[in-house]
């Protein structure tokens, strides 16, 4: 089995990722794991850059393949906000409330949003980026237990991603088409 450090605090960051990857013969060591202690700023203006801001923080610690991944959620009718800052929107556990009180007079037609997650690479050799996207709405109201961040507001296919399990929601979701197409690359390098 091929061994990457994820470059990532995020545990369910990280637990996604071990589900999506695992089954495609590839370890996932957290960065913790791997002993590489730090949070590098993410001053990036684009998902891309902060992902490649993280993956080479862990790589010049670490000097074995890393992968990061920088995403969030880009509503429609906010001009695609609060995107690369969605981490920063509003504190844990307040993002969902936070996001349905300002779009609370917007109607259903107008609630469209994505999901985006980059995943970056880097091994001392190679370093690239693969996306992701997952589309869907902003709910009226928050359901569903599972998952984290904004996933109890996030409509795709009649149900928040929050109401899902993870085998469904890595079916669907940015990361778990980020993740797929990394290994795509990677099967293509060792060929
Ligand atoms: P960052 O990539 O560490 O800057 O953080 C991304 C932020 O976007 C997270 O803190 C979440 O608020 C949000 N986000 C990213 N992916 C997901 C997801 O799969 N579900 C719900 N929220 C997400």
């Amino acid at each position: 089995m091929n061994k990457i450090v994820f470059a990532t605090n995020n545990e369910n960051k990280l637990r996604e990722a071990r589900e999506i990857l695992a089954p495609l013969g590839i370890e996932v060591i957290s960065q913790r794991e791997a002993g590489a202690d730090c949070e590098p700023e993410e001053n990036g203006v684009t998902f891309a850059e902060n992902a490649m801001i993280k993956a080479k923080a862990v790589y010049d610690i670490v000097k074995c393949p890393v992968i990061a991944d920088d995403s969030g959620l880009c509503v429609d009718v906010l001009g695609g906000r609060p995107g690369v800052y969605s981490a920063r929107y509003a504190p844990k556990g307040e993002e969902c409330g936070k996001l349905l009180a300002e779009m609370q007079d917007v109607p259903e037609e107008n609630r469209g949003a994505a999901f985006e997650c980059v995943i970056a690479y880097v091994d001392g050799e190679n370093e690239f980026t693969v996306n992701g996207s997952c589309h869907g709405s902003i709910g009226f109201e928050e359901r569903g237990k599972n998952g984290f961040g904004y996933d109890p507001i996030f409509m795709c296919g009649g149900r928040t991603m929050a109401e899902m399990d993870s085998e469904e929601k890595n079916k669907l979701s940015h990361r778990g088409a980020a993740l797929r197409e990394l290994f795509k690359r990677l099967e293509k390098k060792g060929e």
